[in-house]
């Protein structure tokens, strides 16, 4: 079975997003997610992939679109979500985002990291609504970034009875 588990940063109202960017610069944010990833395939969005645009390292990178003519040297597209779970069976799949696809992993998710940014931004795209309780925090870690902002990384798993 693919674990699916999400990578996230949002900030006090689950925003992600401003004019195909992060809102933000947090370098403690970008070390905790490339040591997390590191060495998973990553699956991203093709907006995501627009955004960011080059290969994050020592990752299969795979960009879903609906594109199917869409290549880009060092990564792998996919057209459904569906053959994400086809083609990594039995290992842990890193969703890094944007909004559109983690709506439509989170049902499948086993695990989210969640980077909370204790701070309101302007933006435009939100991570989905999730149900809380379905979830228990497994781990917690505060601290102050370089840039000022009071983060805590946090590592929620679904309750058993939800999955
Ligand atoms: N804070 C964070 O942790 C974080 C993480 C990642 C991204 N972001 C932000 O999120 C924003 C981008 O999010 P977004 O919701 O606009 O876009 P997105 O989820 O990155 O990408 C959406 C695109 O993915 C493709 N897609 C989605 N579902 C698909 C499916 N089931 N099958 C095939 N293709 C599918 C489509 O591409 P085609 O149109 O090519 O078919 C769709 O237009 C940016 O602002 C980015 O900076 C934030």
């Amino acid at each position: 079975m693919t674990i699916i588990s999400i990578i996230v940063a949002f900030d006090k109202n689950q925003l992600i997003g401003r004019n195909n960017h992060l809102p933000w610069l947090i370098k403690e944010d970008f070390k905790f997610f490339k040591d997390t990833t590191m060495g998973h395939p990553v699956v991203m969005g093709k907006n995501t992939w627009l955004s960011i645009g080059k290969p994050l390292d020592g990752r299969i990178n795979i960009i879903l679109t609906r594109d199917v003519s869409f290549q880009i040297n060092g990564c792998l597209t996919v057209n459904s979500i569906e053959q994400v779970f086809a083609e990594y069976p039995d290992q842990e799949v890193f969703i890094i985002g944007g909004s559109e696809v983690f709506r439509q992993f989170l049902p499948f998710a086993g695990k989210i990291y969640l980077t909370r940014i204790d701070y309101k931004f302007e933006g435009d795209v939100y991570f989905p609504y999730v149900n809380w309780k379905e979830w228990e925090i497994m781990s917690f870690e505060q601290k102050i970034s370089e840039s000022g902002y009071n983060l805590s990384f946090e590592t929620w798993e679904k309750r058993d009875d939800k999955l």
